[in-house]
């Protein structure tokens, strides 16, 4: 009788996807900085849904709850097509703010600043997550571009939302 092996899950996975094993490395590194970053903008965007006082409080109050609650389903499924390519999702709050293109240092007091630094902050991520989508493509993995196409047009749509809240 063989023995279970317990240590079975932190191995990676090989899979007969199509894609050669670099490429899925290679893949999943890079999604992990854009799942490092979605938690990132997550907590600055929750940040601002508590803090937010003015005018402006029940608008930004309700569009920032609505951005984080599809951040937090877009942050599952990042971490979950990464463990399809076969390997570790990051986890833990050192390790995504470690790994996050964005440093999530807002002073949360002044609203139309807060506000500015989620737009800043969305435009950034979709940048990050256009490279990304043509890496995907280079290596014809078609879901990963699929997935990742879907959010940047989410995030140009956050941006947009935002920044129409404080255009003058
Ligand atoms: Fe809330």
């Amino acid at each position: 009788m063989t023995t279970p092996n317990i240590n079975a899950a932190l191995k990676e996975t090989t899979t007969k996807s199509g894609i050669e094993r670099d490429e899925r490395l290679e893949l999943s590194e890079q999604l992990g900085l854009i799942l490092a970053t979605s938690y990132a903008l997550y907590s600055e965007t929750q940040g601002v849904h508590w803090n937010v006082v003015g005018p402006m409080f029940y608008s930004v109050h309700k569009l920032t709850e609505e951005q984080y609650v599809d951040l937090a389903d877009s942050i599952d499924e990042l971490a979950e097509r990464i463990r399809a390519l076969g390997f570790k999702a990051p986890a833990g709050l050192r390790t995504m703010s470690e790994l996050s293109y964005i440093d999530s240092n807002i002073d949360y007091t002044n609203a139309v600043e807060m506000i500015q630094v989620l737009v800043n902050d969305n435009e950034t991520l979709s940048r990050k997550i256009r490279d990304v989508v043509k890496l995907a493509e280079a290596h014809d993995d078609v879901k990963t571009a699929d997935l990742l196409t879907e959010r940047i047009g989410q995030h140009e749509e956050n941006a947009w939302m935002l920044r129409s809240l404080i255009a003058e």
